[in-house]
């Protein structure tokens, strides 16, 4: 494994996607980021004392798209592992691939696609106390514990149980990660707005899909998402 420190960067991801040799598990860690990057082009505030980082996971063409519509969500589940081993709190899993912890976000994780590789880039609240412009949407562990934590001990764990984690997905033990991740599933009976696709809806999720769609009830019809963006309803 190769790994890539630096005590500033604009963006692990943007880095491991510009780099031009890219070999399955380079790591790229960085104590501060610039220009921290989100999904759908939101910010990602990235303060000393988060675990922020990028790694590589090589393209495999013989697996099918619909199989990789799951990686968030495998993603997801390592790094709920990881956190569960190093504090066993009462996290929740935000479909796709969110973390809560007491109603706010403690990590998120963006996947790129870049060529024959994949870059999958997490930000998770550790020993950090400053949340900027998403003060009232963010919690980190030490805000809970009030403890200082290992961030490169915590990323490797994370990189570790994500490699592990996606050989027993491709050896066929979906069905277990995906009832772990029901389990604390942040958005059942929550109303929800699904925005980002072209017609905005409204509804009551339910389940996470064996397809890694989320359930979700409008009026008296099922629905099944796999895009959009989903809020809290505030109505
Ligand atoms: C999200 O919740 O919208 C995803 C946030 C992903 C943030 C991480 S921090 C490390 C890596 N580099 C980035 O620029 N973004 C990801």
């Amino acid at each position: 494994m190769r790994v890539y420190k630096f005590d500033e960067i604009d963006s692990t991801n943007k880095f491991l996607k510009e780099k031009l040799d890219l070999e399955e598990r380079d790591l790229a860690i960085a104590k501060i980021q610039t220009a921290g990057r989100g999904r759908r082009g939101n910010k990602w505030i990235s303060s000393e004392g988060a675990a922020l980082f990028s790694f590589v996971l090589k393209y495999d063409p013989s697996i099918p798209d619909n199989e990789y519509m799951k990686l968030s969500l495998v993603v997801g589940y390592s790094l709920l592992k990881t956190m569960q081993k190093i504090e066993p709190l009462d996290y929740k899993f935000k479909w796709t691939n969110d973390l809560y912890l007491e109603d706010k976000k403690l990590s998120g994780i963006l996947i790129e696609k870049i060529g024959n590789y994949i870059i999958i880039g997490i930000g998770i609240n550790i020993n950090n106390l400053e949340f900027g412009e998403a003060k009232d949407i963010a919690i980190s562990l030490k805000t809970k514990t009030g403890k200082n934590y290992n961030l490169e001990s915590i990323i490797e764990n994370v990189v570790n149980s994500f490699f592990e984690d996606f050989s027993k997905f491709k050896n066929g033990n979906w069905k277990e990660m995906l009832k772990e991740i029901n389990n604390i599933n942040y958005l059942y009976g929550k109303r929800i707005d699904i925005v980002g696709i072209s017609k905005e809806e409204s509804g009551i999720a339910g389940d996470i899909l064996e397809d890694g769609r989320l359930e979700v009830f409008v009026g008296n019809e099922i629905k099944k998402y796999n895009i959009g963006e989903i809020h809290i309803s505030k109505k």
